[in-house]
């Protein structure tokens, strides 16, 4: 019932030209498959380029962040308006590596998430411990304040769109991956949360994307897991016949 999920968060990788390349080459690869959605989250400069190419194929395009203001004196931001305007259905919020050098907090997470439903656009919202909290036992500390703060004040009618990705931190761009087991017990552990905060239907239909060096080779066993509905994958996912691979070795 919680179709999956596949997104490629390209990072700060990718000219217009280089993101046709990659989308003239992978749609044809997917083409036949429909057990996944498939989202392609470009830099801001390949996001128009990205949606032309998708457009009418069923894959769709996604930001890597967004402003929680509609506009504004906010030098460098992109708002829910304008991702809008320019056909942009999906959007990442609260990635790691935002968290870390661009001063995002759970506060902000939670103001961008609010604004990304109120401009009809599907939240991805990342969420994840660093190794030092694994190791000290304060995984589910972590990720209760972390979904909590997140999901704060959100309408429960309103939460439908809703997509949570849990990316240990550990685990992104290191090739070192979550086990089914850690990854299973974490997504267990954020289904609840979203009970606790939204209520359980929500909780059952809101995909948990996991995300940390997920490659063609580990994307079956991942995604075969009860919790685990899709993937968040930024390396492999530059390539696109690897990123093909994730897709259609998702399907379980
Ligand atoms: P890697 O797949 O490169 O580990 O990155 C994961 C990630 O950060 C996706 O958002």
């Amino acid at each position: 019932m919680r179709k999956p999920l596949i997104a490629a968060n390209w990072k700060m990788f990718k000219t217009p030209a280089e993101a046709t390349a990659f989308t003239n080459e992978f749609l044809p690869l997917v083409a036949a498959q429909t057990h996944a959605e498939i989202v392609l989250c470009p830099s801001p400069t390949s996001l128009p380029t990205v949606v032309a190419a998708v457009a009418g194929t069923g894959v769709s395009a996604g930001a890597q962040t967004m402003d929680y203001h509609d506009n504004g004196a906010y030098t460098g931001e992109t708002s829910p308006v304008m991702l809008n305007a320019l056909g942009v259905s999906h959007v990442i919020i609260g990635h790691s590596e935002r968290r870390q050098y661009f001063n995002e907090t759970d506060t902000t997470v939670n103001l961008k998430l609010k604004a990304a439903l109120a401009h009809g656009l599907v939240p991805i919202v990342c969420v994840g411990e660093h190794r030092e909290e694994r190791e000290s036992g304060k995984t589910n500390d972590v990720l209760k304040l972390q979904v909590s703060i997140a999901l704060e004040g959100i309408d429960p009618a309103a939460a439908k769109p809703l997509v949570i990705a849990y990316e240990p931190v550990w685990a992104i761009g290191t090739g070192l991956t979550a086990t089914p087991e850690m990854a299973a017990d974490a997504h267990k552990f954020i289904r609840a949360e979203i009970a606790a905060a939204l209520g359980a239907e929500i909780a059952a239909s809101t995909r948990i994307l996991y995300g940390g060096s997920v490659k063609p080779d580990n994307a079956a066993a991942l995604c075969a897991l009860e919790d685990i509905d899709g993937a968040l994958v930024g390396g492999a996912s530059l390539e696109p016949a690897s990123f093909a691979s994730i897709v259609l070795n998702s399907a379980v």
